[in-house]
């Protein structure tokens, strides 16, 4: 006998009843599987799943059971205002990096060429081509299928302000001056007991983790980037709720000024900036 989209909601709820967001997930989950809108819970609540549909239903709910993060599950997730592909090759993007694009829109420029380094889905690339239409975007990631990802998700939100290609950080990039460069890079030790747990399990080592207690990366782009920046180019890297102090005096070290930290929704310090040394 076949069940509702009402009893459905209620019986994946209780088995994946671990998740603290167990309610939204089973919503989520359900709706992938209908390949429907959310209006169909309000509009339809008692119609009746196919065989197939449940079917599906319940192997995507055990995926979640053993773990695994509904974006992954579900293909997508929301950031900023554009919804995105996401896929097993690279992070799903955080609203934490969303205190970013806050920090570049407050600061009332309108940079005409801007690098995302480390671009994964195309999450801070694409939310800045579309607030910055007149700007020229270049997002670069190491992995080529997060290349791929990036491409597919600037056709989704059909920006055309935005070019992906890969790289090892500069590698590839041309060396045309940008005027901010900004970047959300790899910078989680590989002993943080962090990553035996939640989402970031099931994400790739290539996105999360970085030597020297995860400032390898930071270190090495905000090194490299003076060369990238014009005159009055920022730099602007979201890094570890502890490591603001470590990020912050690097810039410093190496010539930034104007260097200072901001905090992401939950009040932490996990951004840093500078600007290009005037020399
Ligand atoms: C923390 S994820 C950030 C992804 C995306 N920018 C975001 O905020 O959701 C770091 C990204 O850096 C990429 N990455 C790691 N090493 C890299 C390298 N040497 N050069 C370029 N990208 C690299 C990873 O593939 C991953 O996509």
């Amino acid at each position: 006998m076949s069940i509702s989209i009402k009893q459905a909601l209620t019986e994946g709820q209780q088995f994946i009843s671990q998740s603290d967001t167990a309610a939204l997930d089973a919503e989520l989950i359900l709706l992938h599987a209908l390949n429907a809108h959310r209006n169909i819970l309000f509009t339809d609540p008692d119609k009746r799943l196919t065989q197939d549909e449940y079917a599906l239903y319940q192997t995507l709910l055990q995926r979640r059971e053993n773990g695994e993060p509904v974006a992954y599950i579900i293909g997508e997730q929301g950031f900023w205002d554009l919804m995105l592909n996401v896929a097993p090759h690279t992070l799903i993007p955080r609203a934490d990096t969303e205190s970013l694009i806050d920090w570049v829109l407050e600061q009332n420029v309108q940079p005409k060429r801007i690098l995302d380094l480390g671009t994964g889905t195309g999450a801070i690339a694409l939310a800045l081509a579309k607030e910055f239409p007149g700007a020229q975007v270049i997002g670069v990631d190491l992995i080529p299928q997060a290349v791929e990802l990036a491409n597919s998700n600037k056709a989704k939100n059909n920006i055309n302000n935005v070019q992906f290609f890969q790289s090892s950080w500069f590698e590839n990039v041309p060396q045309e001056p940008f005027d901010l460069i900004v970047s959300n890079p790899p910078y989680i030790d590989e002993r943080d007991e962090h990553l035996s747990q939640g989402d970031v399990r099931f994400e790739p080592a290539s996105a999360l983790i970085a030597s020297q207690q995860g400032l390898s990366d930071l270190y090495l782009i905000a090194r490299q980037a003076q060369e990238y920046l014009t005159q009055q180019g920022c730099l602007l890297m979201e890094h570890g709720w502890q490591q603001a102090q470590h990020v912050s005096d690097y810039l410093k070290q190496q010539g930034y000024v104007k260097v200072a930290s901001g905090r992401d929704l939950a009040g932490q310090w996990r951004f840093s900036f500078g600007f290009k040394a005037q020399r």
